[in-house]
Formats: C-alpha cells, sequence, structure tokens
C-alpha cells in the first residue's frame, strides 16, 4: 500500500482510541474517526456497494483531503474498507477531492479533483483526475484527463454517467464573470473528454458555484442536483450556510437543458448538502448526502474525535408535479430489531405521554388526522434528558408545516426548520432518531428534514404531546434499530 495511505490508516486507527460514542451514529456511515463531508464514488462493484467520503483522517476538522470507504453487500450492514486514496500526486497534493465511480468492465473507475492551493498568490488549481481499482479496495491513480481552464480556479466535483457508448461528465466551474456554472464533457473512451459547453448556469447573479453538480434522468425528466453558494435566505428556503437544491427540466445528448421548474430545496433540514446519486443495480436512484457544517464546529468535533455522517440512503422518484420524492430506501425496514404498535391515540388538550424512557437509535411512523386535531402544536419531544433539554418534530398548525426544533436543543446550533405539510388532512411523519441526528420524512417523502441534535447527559426520552388543543393520532409505531456495523 503507497505511504501516505498507510500512514493515515494508522493514524485513523490511533484517533480511533480517543472516540466518545455518546453521538456517535448506531445507523449511520461515519468514519472511524476523523473529519468527513461529501459522500463520493457511490457505486456497485463486484457484487457489493461503495461509498466512500471526504475524509481527514488524522483529526476531526477538515484537512487535505482523501477519501473514506466502506462497503456493503445489502446497503443495510456496512464494513470498514482501508483509506482509498490520500493526496500523493503533483496534481492532488493539497487534496483529492469530490468524484464519482462506476463499474466498467470489471474495473471500477474513479473521477475525482485534484486539488492544488497556492497560499503565496491566494489561488487554487483544480483538475479533473481518474483512478482505477481492480478489487475495489485498491486504487491507482491514473493522472490528470482534464485540465484546469485557463484563468478558472474554481473546477471540481466531476459526476460521470452512460448513454450508449458516450460516457458524459458534469464539473462544477466559477465562471471567468463569477457566475455559477455546471459545465458538461463527454468521452468515448474515459481518457480523453471533450468540453461540450455550458450545461446550466444559476440565475441568481449572486450564485458563484454549484458544487458537487449531479445529473441523472428521473421519469420522463432530467434532474440537476447542486449546492449554490452564494445564496441568501428566502423565507423557509435557503436557511443553512452551505445549502442544496434541484431543478427539474428536458434534456437529451447534443441539447441544451431547458429546465422546466425553479431551484427547489431537495431537504428542508439545517445539515443535508453535497448530495450524491447513483442507480442500482434494479434502476433505483439512491443518493445519499453529507450531515456536517463547514462554518461551525459541532459538538463531536470539539470533543469527541469525529465529525460528520452521511444520511441514512434514499430513492428518488418523481412526483407528476415534477417534486423529487426522496424516503429512506425499503431495506433500512431491515434494521429494525423490535416494533411496539402503540395505535390510535386520542390527547387531551395538553396532554403529554412518554412514549420511550431512553431511545438510542429508534425509528417512529406517526399518522395524524389533521381535521380531527385542535393543537396549535403536536408532535414528539425526542433526545429529552433529565434535565429537560430536547428537540421538537411535529406538526405546527398555524404555519401549517412540520418543524424540527432546536430552541431547546442539549448542545450544538438552535434554530428551527420547517418543511410544507401537504395538502391532505392525513399527515405521515416517519422520525428516524439517531444519537446526534434526526431524520423526518413527510408523507411518503414528499419532504424531509434532515438536521443534527446532540442531547445532553443521561437516558433519551421520547414524549409525545399537543399544545393548546386536542390531537388525533391515528396510528403510531416505535421501532428499535439495530446498528449498521455489525462488528462493532
Ligand atoms: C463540497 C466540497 C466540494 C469539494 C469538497 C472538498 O462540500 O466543497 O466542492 O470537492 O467539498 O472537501
Amino acid at each position: 500500500m503507497q505511504k501516505e495511505l498507510v500512514r493515515a490508516n494508522a493514524a485513523n486507527a490511533e484517533l480511533r482510541g480517543c472516540r466518545n460514542d455518546r453521538w456517535y451514529p448506531r445507523f449511520h456511515i461515519a468514519a472511524p474517526a476523523g473529519w468527513i463531508n461529501d459522500p463520493n464514488g457511490i457505486s456497485h462493484f463486484n457484487g457489493r456497494y461503495h461509498v466512500f467520503f471526504q475524509h481527514y483522517p488524522y483529526s476531526s476538522t477538515w484537512g487535505p483531503m482523501h477519501w473514506g470507504h466502506v462497503s456493503s453487500e445489502d446497503m443495510v450492514t456496512w464494513r470498514r474498507e482501508p483509506i482509498a486514496f490520500a493526496p500523493s500526486t503533483e496534481a492532488d497534493l493539497d487534496g483529492v477531492y469530490s468524484g464519482s465511480a462506476f463499474e466498467h468492465r470489471g474495473r471500477l473507475e474513479v473521477f475525482y479533483t485534484g486539488h492544488r492551493w497556492f497560499a503565496d498568490r491566494g489561488e487554487a488549481r483544480e483538475v479533473q483526475c481518474r483512478a482505477v481499482s481492480e478489487d475495489g479496495v485498491s486504487f491507482e491513480k491514473l493522472g490528470v484527463v482534464i485540465d484546469a481552464p485557463e484563468g478558472i480556479g474554481d473546477f471540481r466535483d466531476p459526476k460521470v454517467w452512460r448513454i450508449g457508448e458516450i460516457w458524459h461528465m458534469v464539473v462544477a466551474a466559477r465562471s471567468l464573470e463569477n457566475r455559477g456554472q455546471v459545465w458538461l464533457y463527454t468521452s468515448t473512451d474515459l481518457q480523453n473528454w471533450t468540453f461540450e459547453g455550458v450545461l446550466f448556469e444559476d440565475p441568481d447573479p449572486n450564485v458563484f458555484m454549484l458544487e458537487c453538480p449531479d445529473f441523472f434522468p428521473l421519469g420522463e425528466h432530467w434532474v440537476l442536483l447542486y449546492g449554490p453558494m452564494g445564496t441568501a435566505p428566502r423565507g423557509f428556503v435557503n436557511r443553512n450556510a452551505h445549502n442544496s437544491g434541484y431543478v427539474v427540466g428536458n434534456w437529451a445528448p447534443g441539447q441544451a437543458f431547458e429546465p422546466l421548474t425553479e431551484y427547489l430545496p431537495l431537504d428542508w433540514g439545517h445539515n443535508f448538502y453535497a448530495p450524491q446519486s447513483f442507480e442500482a443495480p434494479d434502476g433505483r436512484r439512491i443518493v445519499y448526502a453529507w450531515m456536517g457544517h463547514f462554518e461551525r464546529p459541532i459538538p463531536p468535533q470539539l470533543t469527541d474525535g469525529w465529525s460528520g455522517q452521511l444520511t441514512v440512503p434514499r430513492e428518488l422518484t418523481l412526483n407528476p408535479d415534477l417534486r423529487v420524492r426522496s424516503q429512506p430506501i425499503a431495506e433500512l425496514e431491515r434494521l429494525r430489531a423490535d416494533s411496539t404498535a402503540v395505535g390510535t391515540l386520542k390527547l387531551e388538550v395538553n396532554e403529554e405521554r412518554l412514549l420511550l424512557a431512553d431511545a438510542d437509535a429508534v425509528e417512529i411512523e406517526l399518522s395524524l388526522d389533521l381535521a380531527a386535531t385542535t393543537a396549535e402544536r403536536v408532535g414528539l419531544r425526542v433526545h429529552e434528558t433529565p434535565d429537560g433539554t430536547h428537540t421538537f418534530v411535529g406538526y405546527d398548525a398555524i404555519t401549517h408545516r412540520v418543524v424540527l426544533d432546536r430552541r431547546l436543543t442539549g448542545q450544538g446550533d438552535r434554530g428551527h426548520r420547517a418543511a410544507p405539510a401537504g395538502g391532505g388532512e392525513n399527515l405521515r411523519l416517519r422520525i428516524l432518531v439517531d444519537r446526534g441526528s434526526i431524520e423526518v420524512f413527510v408523507n411518503g417523502g414528499e419532504a424531509a428534514i434532515s438536521s443534527f441534535s446532540f442531547p445532553n447527559e443521561g437516558p433519551r426520552s421520547v414524549t409525545i404531546s399537543s399544545e393548546a388543543g386536542t390531537a388525533a393520532v391515528d396510528q403510531l409505531t416505535i421501532h428499535t434499530l439495530r446498528s449498521i456495523w455489525p462488528a462493532e
């Protein structure tokens, strides 16, 4: 193994020894220790699913990027693999940045961005690089395939896919006029790439970069997914330091992309960025995203030796109204260890009921009859510890939205997020609670909210409450969830 990788794996193992697990995920992909950001190279190869991620194995802060790696037969339980890439070449000495992977002729092909930073000039140089693997675990770097265009510093995150005999690649670029663009390249041999033009430019002149572009067919249309940099908050949208969303449109090879929607969020939570999708062997479009924060340290980063996790895998489908629906892949139900059907409930005015005294990793399915509910807010206090701190997840009748409220959360950032509650009289929530995060899926994935939530010391209870009115719960089921790491 290359000496940089030996050193990185050894450092990671040493840091692992200092990890504190109070918030370490049970059913989300995370590094054994250290920092992670974007999911990379999600693929199926040699009978296993592979997920890589941006990783700094030496400490829990961002640093020269490596690619961490895990693999799985079923996307339910995972095996940790050695770190796949470390900075080692002239092109990637300051970071092996994000990219994609796919199987081709019995090998795993990887395209990533080689990052260089020249502090004296305050300039980045980013190029697209290729690597291959025979076994999916150790890789040979094949060098630069697309050089940095003259004057373009931000040029990264290649996502490659195939149509017939032609390979296509989208890359994010900051144009000479400081506009956020997605560039399209094609190739017939994966080595020589031709620039086809600008596939998309964000209409907002303040947006200067569209990180991690992903472009794929869904239903009868094409979806362009990206992380616009330079956005300002707009009501409930773009509230985060880094936001991601999508545009749905029409496209065919050789033609211009014709957007049919405005930019829409794929997730309304605090911590959802750099989503990357892949096509599973059965044709499903599945996405993972990063839950993290670039601008402010999260609590485990300060004290626990790790930072960042991925979301659960979500299957994407397209609704007739051109909204992308995302819900946990069906396989995740296999994580359920014990299930308790609480059934129907009628909560009186201001009633509270303890559901779980100590929830480590749970999934809660809650269905509300809104027509028979008069409460202003009805929902769950999760991650509630004996000192009373908690995170609230539920329905807010005043705004007719589903809220995730961290005003009284134990540790970390505060604030709330609110997603549309849909048009029906029945509201279905599926809530995945891990040790340091919460993901909420509304009405079968019409909307999702993914946020960190770091509880204080002590058992973590779950309580259902109805505020200033009654609540009619049609169905309530609680599942405890297993770990995705059988060996740990
Ligand atoms: C997005 C990003 C990518 C880049 C990577 C570096 O989170 O900034 O554009 O490739 O992270 O870690």
